[in-house]
């Protein structure tokens, strides 16, 4: 999809174009590039294959409805909108990755639009919005998360200093790192005696704000 022009950047081109010239501008666009509703959204029918090459089915039911583990579908659950699916993941991995090993699950890596792709689908299309997350909130979540304690040392070397990524965090980049980097994590929690910690939908706006935005 790297051909798909997202609404943010329709933004900055809106404003440097006359209205008369965005119409066509923009029906051209859609045309040339094939975008439907994919691009930075998600797209439903790639997220329904992933449910099942993912694995996610075997244990979350055929359509998310549920099975050995929890019902991921329904508009008030985990998939009520992005921040609220990448939250409920990172408060529910240490679980899920126990379940997942001793399923002899292969754990899958998740790139941030194949998580998208599975929002797509398991929200089923009416995602709902995210909390509105303010910056000054997520640096105390990120403190009092331990968040900070790791990636916030100088001396910690392998804790990569998020500011390095600050503009690119999404809930589904978030759900990315999770799956791409959440054993090395979880190991080092263990090693230095730290819980896995759980986050709200709110907290995980407020860290994203935050993580966006950080120097
Ligand atoms: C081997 C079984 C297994 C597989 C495979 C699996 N999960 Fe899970 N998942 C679980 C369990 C068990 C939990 C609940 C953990 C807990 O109780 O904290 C869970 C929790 C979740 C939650 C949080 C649910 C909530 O109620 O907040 C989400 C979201 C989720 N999984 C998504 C996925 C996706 C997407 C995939 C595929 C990439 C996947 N899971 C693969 C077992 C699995
Ligand atoms: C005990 C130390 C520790 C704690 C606590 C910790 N992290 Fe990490 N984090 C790491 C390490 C180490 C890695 C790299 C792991 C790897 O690549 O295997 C990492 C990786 C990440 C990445 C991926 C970075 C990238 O380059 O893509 C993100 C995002 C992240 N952490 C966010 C968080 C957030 C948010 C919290 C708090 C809720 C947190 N971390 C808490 C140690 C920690």
């Amino acid at each position: 999809m790297a051909g798909c022009i997202l609404k943010k950047d329709l933004g900055v081109q809106i404003e440097m174009m006359t209205r008369s010239l965005i119409v066509v501008a923009l029906a051209g666009f859609a045309a040339l590039s094939g975008c439907s509703n994919s691009g930075s959204r998600g797209a439903a029918n790639n997220g329904e294959k992933l449910f099942v090459s993912l694995q996610c089915a075997s244990c979350h039911g055929d359509k998310g409805q549920g099975g050995s583990a929890p019902a991921l579908v329904g508009s008030s659950g985990p998939v009520s909108s992005p921040d609220a699916m990448a939250a409920a993941m990172w408060s529910h991995a240490t679980k899920m990755w126990q379940a997942v090993d001793a399923a002899k699950i292969p754990r899958p890596q998740i790139a941030p639009e194949q998580a998208a792709d599975l929002y797509a689908y398991l929200s089923g299309g009416s995602g709902g919005k995210d909390p509105v997350g303010t910056a000054t909130s997520g640096q105390q979540v990120f403190e009092a998360k331990l968040c900070a304690s790791c990636h916030d040392q100088a001396s910690d070397a392998s804790a990569p200093n998020l500011a390095a990524k600050a503009g690119q965090f999404s809930a589904f980049s978030m759900v990315s790192a999770l799956w791409q980097h959440g054993s090395g994590m979880l190991a080092r929690m263990v090693s230095q005696n730290k819980e896995w910690q759980v986050l709200s939908a709110q907290e995980m706006a407020d860290v994203l704000a935050y993580l966006n935005t950080k120097k």
